[in-house]
């Protein structure tokens, strides 16, 4: 891995750019010009230790996991279950071998939650408190189950800043038996008191499920420090593979809730007139689960850890507070950047709307330049009817981005302006 250096701020600062050549895709060229890859909220890139560990493991180790008693198979079996407690232990879980239960991605991880605890725990006239800030991973679970079990769905709203407002918090709160928060929205980069807010839901009786997709990437994160019952994030967006995500969820907990999707590895024993589920956390991963991907999860963690969460954070920070200034200084009135105005607030996500163009346009052009942003509703339609637009183009940051992609951005940006008058 590339160097880390030190500032003189204290703890050890990361080198954007000197990281950067650890990601082969950062040295590819778009449209005849290096690539400003400013996507990582939807998808982040990996590093070659990540490439590599994968490529090695299917090359030298690979068999199935928890079934085989020759060498390659433990070996794949240990090498699996070792990602498993280094990924419990990246996010402070108490029993990180037993908490974290490997998903398809972090959709599967809210929708295994939704299944399996809230069919087994809510009944008709229940209520679940979700934010207007979720994406839909963390809305349309709780419809279906809406729809199947008739509970109630309450909302929490935001202001005009892209916080939520918490004036009302303990009467929404009243009755709920789970409240379904983002750390970070997707959209906005607000961080939320999660802390706080679960302290107060535990205080009403209310599970806490937090979605922390863009949270893990790129912040210190404790589940014991945040409170919260269960968290789910995806490996994709934290420098791993697609193709598998998290659950993490407290012992006893989990220990309660029933198996998800049936078959594989989630039972100990099957008969003719029923089975037995298997222990935490193998009962809630059916069928051959995501090995390989498992192997460059860890990774993927071990390489975040070098680096530092929080020298990523202050990175994050430096890097949202500089492409704030540049974006206002360059384009004034053209540009509304949504959420909250202080980089401190917030995390390296900017969706903003420029003059009336089109955010598929804007992308289209900043395309021609090598930059790449996500356009769209980014799977947040209740957020984007409360922000009264359709879509906003979005700029989000990775450890790898440094002043010179915004500037980028900001160059390209500007000739999107004139291109449409
Ligand atoms: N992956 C989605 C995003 O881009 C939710 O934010």
């Amino acid at each position: 891995m590339a160097e880390l250096t030190t500032h003189t701020g204290g703890g050890p600062a990361l080198d954007a750019a000197t990281l950067a050549k650890d990601f082969p895709l950062l040295s590819r060229k778009v449209n005849g010009r290096p690539i400003t890859y400013l996507d990582s909220a939807a998808s982040s890139q990996r590093p070659s230790a990540v490439l590599d560990a994968m490529r090695e493991y299917d090359e030298t180790t690979h068999a199935n996991v928890h079934r085989g008693v020759y060498g390659i198979a433990e070996e794949a079996t240990r090498r699996f279950e070792a990602a498993r407690t280094n990924v419990g232990r990246f996010i402070g879980a108490p029993a990180p071998s037993r908490e974290v239960v490997f998903t398809k991605n972090a959709t599967e991880a809210l929708n295994l939650v939704a299944h399996s605890w809230g069919r087994s725990n809510l009944e008709r006239g229940d209520v679940v408190v979700l934010t207007e800030m979720e994406h839909h991973a963390n809305i349309v679970p709780w419809h279906m189950l809406a729809a199947e079990r008739g509970i109630e769905l309450r909302w929490l709203p935001i202001d005009d800043d892209g916080q939520l407002v918490l004036d009302d918090l303990d009467a929404v709160l009243d009755g709920a038996k789970v409240l379904a928060v983002t750390c970070m929205s997707n959209v906005l980069g607000t961080l939320n008191p999660v802390a706080e807010l679960a302290a107060r839901a535990h205080a009403a009786g209310a599970l806490v499920v937090a979605d922390a997709c863009q949270a893990v990437p790129h912040l210190p994160t404790d589940v014991s420090a945040l409170g919260v019952d269960l968290l789910a994030f995806s490996a994709h967006k934290m420098l791993g593979p697609t193709g598998i995500g998290v659950l993490w969820g407290r012992e006893e907990l989990l220990q309660s809730m029933p198996p998800f999707l049936g078959g594989g590895e989630m039972i100990l024993d099957v008969r003719k007139d029923g089975f037995t589920p298997n222990d935490i956390p193998w009962r809630f991963e059916a069928g051959t689960p995501p090995i390989t991907e498992a192997v460059g999860l860890g990774v993927a963690v071990d390489y975040l850890r070098a680096v530092g969460m929080d020298a990523v954070r202050a990175h994050e920070i430096s890097l949202t507070s500089y492409a704030l200034d540049a974006l206002r200084d360059r384009f004034g009135a053209d540009i509304r950047i949504f959420g909250p105005q202080a980089a401190e607030d917030r995390g390296g996500v900017l969706s903003f709307a420029f003059r009336d163009v089109h955010p598929h346009d804007i992308s289209q052009i900043l395309d021609e330049y090598g930059v790449c942003v996500r356009a769209g509703h980014h799977c947040a339609k209740p957020l984007m009817r409360r922000l009264g637009v359709n879509a906003t183009a979005r700029a989000s940051f990775a450890l790898y981005n440094d002043e010179r992609d915004v500037d980028t951005l900001v160059e390209a940006l500007d000739a999107a302006g004139k291109f449409f008058g």
